[in-house]
């Protein structure tokens, strides 16, 4: 009988993303962004503490080279680290930056919520109020150091998904005014007035969150609650919005945004990650697995839910919309158009 059985490695895997964060953290990564080096050598870029310990840097990084974060050779009997394709994603200054994914899925804020699993499927409480006695959001606004940890993960995300938004939706040809909803500092709408200047952006968001918004001509930034009322335009995108709200919250958005459009030709623009249904299938078994984890995520630190094109379509016509329609689905961002 063997000490281990394949598939026992399970109940160890909360490591390595945690393992992969310390690096992330350190900046160990950049350090080899370049050059291939030991873990002393990178040691003793990132510290000038004598009582650094190398051991655990080098044990750290051997287990991520098995895993394709680090390629790992051995010279002269010094294993030696260097960037892969899969790190380089971990750095700053890359287009398809994860880093900021790492540093807010391993807070210790978004971690917590986690042991509360199984008691929340017990008796249906919420992981994160157990947790945190409040929501996500809410500790968002009071702890700055984790909202500089939400940031920075919203505007790596930002940057990936710009990029594939534009490549791939080209309604935004006929837009005039467009309202991002939950739009974080303006990222979004700067990005997309580089190639569509003549649309006028708004960019709204909680007032703690535009008050740190990017000043950039034709993108006006306007503090509210989507709860409450939605600045007026032609068309209103929620990007990353409704997958943090359960059905309830996500009606009372959409109904929102309704009355926010005008009367004809007003439509939603959806950007989310879809589940498998029989509108749409995952494009690989990493799409799928990507969506589910997610939705993991949004369970227990939002009770929100990632959803099916059949579950979006359902919200829409239940807050009055006449005709859903998915446009494109790339790199796992389903674009949905909610028309009036
Ligand atoms: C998951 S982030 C998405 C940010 C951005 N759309 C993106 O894709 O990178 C959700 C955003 O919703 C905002 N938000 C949360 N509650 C809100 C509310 N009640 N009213 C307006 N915005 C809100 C948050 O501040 C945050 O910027």
């Amino acid at each position: 009988m063997a000490a281990f059985a394949p598939g026992e490695e399970l109940v160890l895997y909360a490591t390595i993303p945690l393992a992969l964060n310390a690096v992330v953290k350190l900046g160990a990564l950049d350090e080899i962004a370049d050059s291939v080096l030991s873990a002393s050598e990178i040691v003793s870029r990132i510290t000038n503490n004598p009582s650094a310990n190398v051991a655990f840097l080098d044990r750290t990084l051997r287990v991520l080279a098995t895993y394709g974060v680090v390629n790992e050779t051995v010279v002269q009997g010094e294993r030696k680290y260097g960037l892969s394709e899969i790190g380089k994603r971990f750095s700053p200054g890359t287009k398809l930056a994860a880093r900021g994914l790492s540093v807010m899925c391993n807070h210790r804020i978004f971690l917590k919520p986690f042991e509360h699993l199984a008691e929340g499927i017990l008796d249906g409480g919420e992981p994160f109020r157990k947790a945190h006695g409040k929501t996500a959001y809410e500790l968002v606004a009071e702890e700055p150091e984790f909202n500089n940890s939400f940031n920075l993960c919203m505007a790596d995300h930002s940057k990936r998904s710009s990029a594939v938004l534009l490549d791939c939706y080209k309604g935004f040809a006929s837009i005039k005014t467009l309202v991002d909803v939950g739009g974080g500092n303006g990222a979004l709408l700067c990005d997309i007035r580089t190639r569509y200047p003549h649309i006028k952006g708004i960019n709204f968001d909680q007032p703690h969150v535009v008050s740190q918004g990017i000043a950039s001509e034709g993108v006006e930034h306007a503090g509210g609650d989507m709860f409450g009322s939605i600045p007026q335009g032609d068309s209103i995108m929620l990007k990353w919005i409704l997958h943090n709200w359960n059905d309830e919250q996500c009606l009372k958005i959409l109904q929102n945004c309704y009355k926010s459009l005008p009367a004809q030709g007003g439509k939603v623009i959806v950007v989310e990650v879809l589940l498998p249904s029989e509108a749409y299938q995952a494009a690989s078994e990493f799409e799928l697995r990507i969506g589910l984890l997610l939705d993991l995520v949004m369970m227990v630190n939002f009770n929100g839910k990632e959803r099916t094109f059949e579950e979006y379509q359902a919200l829409a016509e239940q807050a009055g919309f006449n005709k859903v329609h998915l446009v494109n689905v790339s790199n796992g961002l389903a674009i949905l158009e909610f028309h009036k």
